[in-house]
């Protein structure tokens, strides 16, 4: 900035200088004019008498100004008529006829100038005058010249004084700018870095420090928005902190309260699971033996021939029967959540396996004028798995298939690569919607569980295939859509 302002007070101070001095010399300029223009009024009666002692008056006259170096009149014919003064070397007298005055040399040291002496011409105008519009010619006449050597020394004098001003004027306003600049600026910024420190300081420790409400009016204002926006700040983290511990408070009585449910629940559902498996264990007894009798007395109906009686029992029997399997269920789920249900390995050949399930599923299926088919593309003679559970699992899945489905086809494909066995069940049934298909494998959960519902069931059949599945390190899943049918599909390990 305060290069700036030097550079511009120099251009200012040369600027100034060229124009003054241009002046000057106009002014002087002007000067000799008139002096040579006087002198030359002054010689017109001398030397249309020829009288040089008026001239010598007029000459002294002129000789009285300082810068006239010498002057010179001539006449008509440029012969000499007086001389004061001497002439320059370097200069010859002029025999220039001019009609106005002029600048006839001009050097570093003076301007020499020349100006017509004129008087009034006494004859009286002839024709051809007449219609002359030069006006020297109707009543002027050129009887001699004024020359005057005007020396420039004044006006060097003069120009190098103001120069000379001009830079002493220049210095001192640059060097009173400067240090107007320098204190003004300092006012300004030195506050301005104290902000910008009180900033850093902040930043870096992440303290809300305050800054100094100082300086000009602007850096107040922003030193005071800081300071507002610090406070603001400070009072914000301190809510946040304040809100932060009476969440952790909260959180940690919570958890607490849901570790001493939990607990609460796991033993509830202890007791629970064991209560099942005693129970279930209390209820097969009598049950098997119902069904044991039952079976005698029909025996002693076809020995006796009673036909009805053996119609009722029938009855008796089967809903025995679904007593017990429903029992059966309740207990392996009791026993899976005990966490007591173990695997037994076992050989099982997957040609007999088809053919025991064919004959269970066969009659099921023709129910509901459903077709079983088997397709057997399973290149494995033998698995090693639990024999029990693969078997319940894939009654339990073909019988849901003859059960969702009327008067369509129901699919076992068999099959196998590596190192797993895949069972597709495919039926041409009701099928399950996407909502519905992530639900159905959850305990007691059936798509529709109104008293009013079609089909019958406990809604256990696909959890406990799941937990089966899973203790053989398989998977089960399910594909379908509505009313296109639905596959499931097992695979467990070829070998445990
Ligand atoms: N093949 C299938 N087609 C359509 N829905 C099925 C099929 N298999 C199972 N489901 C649905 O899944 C529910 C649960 O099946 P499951 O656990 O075997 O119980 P349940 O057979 O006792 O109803 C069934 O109630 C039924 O809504
Ligand atoms: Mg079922």
């Amino acid at each position: 900035m305060i290069f700036g302002v030097t550079l511009m007070t120099i251009i200012i101070s040369v600027v100034t200088t060229i124009g003054v001095n241009f002046q000057s010399q106009q002014i002087m300029l002007n000067n000799a004019y008139q002096i040579t223009e006087g002198l030359a009024k002054q010689a017109v009666f001398s030397i249309l008498s020829g009288s040089e002692q008026n001239a010598q008056e007029a000459m002294d006259q002129v000789q009285g100004f300082q810068s006239v170096v010498s002057a010179r009149l001539s006449l008509d014919n440029h012969n000499d008529f007086l001389i004061m003064g001497d002439y320059p070397a370097d200069t010859e007298k002029s025999t220039l006829a001019i009609k106005t005055t002029q600048i006839i040399k001009e050097t570093n040291d003076y301007w020499l100038i020349k100006t017509p002496v004129k008087a009034l011409a006494q004859s009286s105008p002839s024709e051809e005058d007449e219609f002359e519009l030069d006006s020297d010619l109707i009543g002027e006449q050129n009887i001699g010249y004024a020359e005057v050597i005007y020396s420039k020394e004044k006006l060097r004098e003069a120009q190098r004084q103001i120069a000379v001003l001009v830079a002493i004027v220049g210095i001192l306003s640059v060097s009173i700018l400067s240090i107007v600049l320098r204190f003004g600026l300092l006012r300004l910024f030195k506050p301005l870095g104290m902000i910008a420190n009180i900033m850093k300081q902040s930043q870096n420790t992440g303290e809300h420090l305050l800054a100094r409400e100082i300086g000009a009016k602007e850096i107040h204002d922003i030193a005071s928005a800081y300071n507002n926006m610090m406070t603001v700040l400070k009072q914000q983290e301190y809510d946040l902190v304040t809100h932060r511990d009476q969440l952790e408070i909260e959180v940690s009585i919570r958890t607490r309260e849901l570790v001493e449910a939990r607990d609460a629940a796991l033993i509830a559902s202890q007791h629970k699971s064991e209560f099942m498996a005693n129970m279930s264990h209390e209820l097969r007894t009598p049950i098997q033996s119902i069904i044991g009798y039952g079976e005698l007395v029909v025996e002693e109906l076809e020995l006796e021939g009673n036909f009805d009686l053996i119609d009722d029992m029938d009855k008796i029997s089967k809903n025995s029967q679904r007593l017990l399997n429903m029992i059966n269920s309740l207990l392996d789920l009791a026993k899976i959540e005990a966490g007591k249900l173990d695997i037994k390995l076992s050989e099982i050949f997957i040609d007999e396996l088809a053919v025991s399930l064919l004959d269970t599923i066969e009659p099921l299926a023709k129910k509901n004028n459903n077709s079983f088919k088997i397709n057997q593309g399973c290149s494995l003679p033998k698995i090693t798995t639990d024999q029990e559970k693969i078997e319940q699992v894939l009654l339990n899945l073909l019988s849901n298939a003859c059960k969702f489905t009327e008067n369509g086809e129901i699919y076992l494909t068999i099959s196998n690569d590596n190192s797993h066995i895949f069972f597709e069940i495919r039926d041409t049934g009701i099928g399950l919607s996407e909502k519905q298909q992530h639900y159905i494998f959850d305990e007691f959960r059936q798509v529709d569980s109104s008293h009013s519902r079609k089909f019958s069931g406990t809604g256990l059949g696909l959890a406990i295939s799941q937990r089966f599945v899973e203790l053989m390190k398989g998977k089960i899943t399910v594909t379908s859509e509505l009313n296109q049918g639905a596959t499931f599909t097992v695979s467990i390990p070829c070998n445990q």
